[in-house]
């Protein structure tokens, strides 16, 4: 067996994703799906791909998109959120935000929102005014509330915001909200969304080496090929031959379907098409109206256009 040469670090991209989160188990799954085998973190803060010049950093989420301007990570995976909360803190502070966002992901979709205790009422921004809001996001709730000429207090807390306004620390928080159980468990409840962020792949801002360009142009490639495939159905159908053109129609998101004969039936065509768009029962049902039969939808895997 000839030995694994691993290229020096130069030569491999180093990508910092999180640790364990919201977001950890979808990056995984991202490069995995684009064919990049990394297993589990464990207790290592770094691992090598075994099979693509890439070495993955596992950091918490809030610290990714410093590693990348500083350029000690190529690339991040990183929400919005953290993302906008530290170029203002770094804009703040006068240091240069040199990033670049690469891709806007498919995942990691949540909300920045202001809540307050079920039971307190809630008519409009003004009721926050003179308010304690406690949230991990000072930065962007402070934004909010200067464009709103709302005067709170902003309350920085790290973690478990959402026990603050039970503890007495603040009458209303400022946290991401995703599926919005962390709220309903705590009782609370989102009265205004000030952020709307999903998971972003951001590079550092300064030209890579040759070797290092060349693996992220591939990269980003399947990065395109598993998120256009996400939403992307693989249709098959028998149509009459007077309804084709109607049929052809209704097909969401495509572009010339094979069309192929069907053996014993001449008043009939196989139909198979790449729809780019969600195909829903609806469209299945319109399809069925316009004369369609056996109708299948597939998943695809991947897809290079
Ligand atoms: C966020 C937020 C809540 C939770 C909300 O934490 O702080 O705890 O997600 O999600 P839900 O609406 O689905 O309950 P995140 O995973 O970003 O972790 P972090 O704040 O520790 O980085
Ligand atoms: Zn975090």
């Amino acid at each position: 067996m000839s030995p694994i040469v691993t290229p020096p670090a130069k030569d491999r991209l180093r990508l910092a994703i999180q640790k364990s989160g919201r977001l950890s188990t979808d990056s995984l799954d991202l490069l995995n799906r684009c064919g990049i085998k990394v297993k589990a973190p464990k207790e290592k803060l770094l691992l090598h791909a075994e099979n693509f010049p890439v070495d993955i950093l596992f950091v918490r989420d809030d610290d990714i998109p410093q590693l990348v301007m500083d350029g000690v990570c190529d690339l991040g995976i990183v929400g919005e959120n953290v993302l906008e909360e530290t170029a203002l803190e770094r804009t703040s502070g006068g240091t240069h935000n040199p990033y670049v966002v690469d891709r806007r992901l498919d995942f990691g979709g949540c909300r920045l929102a202001v809540a307050l205790p079920e039971e307190r009422g809630y008519a409009g921004p003004a009721d926050l005014a003179g308010l304690r809001i406690a949230t991990s996001y000072p930065r962007l709730t402070k934004r909010w509330l200067q464009e709103k000429a709302i005067q709170a207090e902003v309350v920085l807390l790290t973690g478990s915001v959402e026990i603050a306004p039970r503890l007495g620390l603040a009458d209303a928080i400022c946290d991401l909200v995703a599926t919005g159980s962390t709220l309903e468990a705590n009782r609370l409840r989102a009265v205004e969304t000030i952020f709307k962020s999903k998971a972003t792949l951001i590079r550092c801002d300064r030209p890579l080496e040759a070797a290092k360009r060349h693996a992220l142009d591939i990269l980003l490639r399947r990065i395109d090929g598993v998120q256009l495939a996400a939403e992307a159905k693989y249709i098959m159908l028998h149509a009459p031959k007077s309804a084709l053109a109607e049929i052809k129609k209704l097909l969401p998101g495509s572009e010339n379907p094979t069309i192929l004969p069907l053996a014993g039936d001449d008043s009939k065509v196989a139909l198979h098409a790449v729809c780019q768009e969600a195909v829903f029962w609806e469209t299945m049902e319109s399809l069925k109206r316009a004369g369609a039969s056996a109708i299948l939808v597939l998943p695809i895997e991947k897809m290079m256009m």
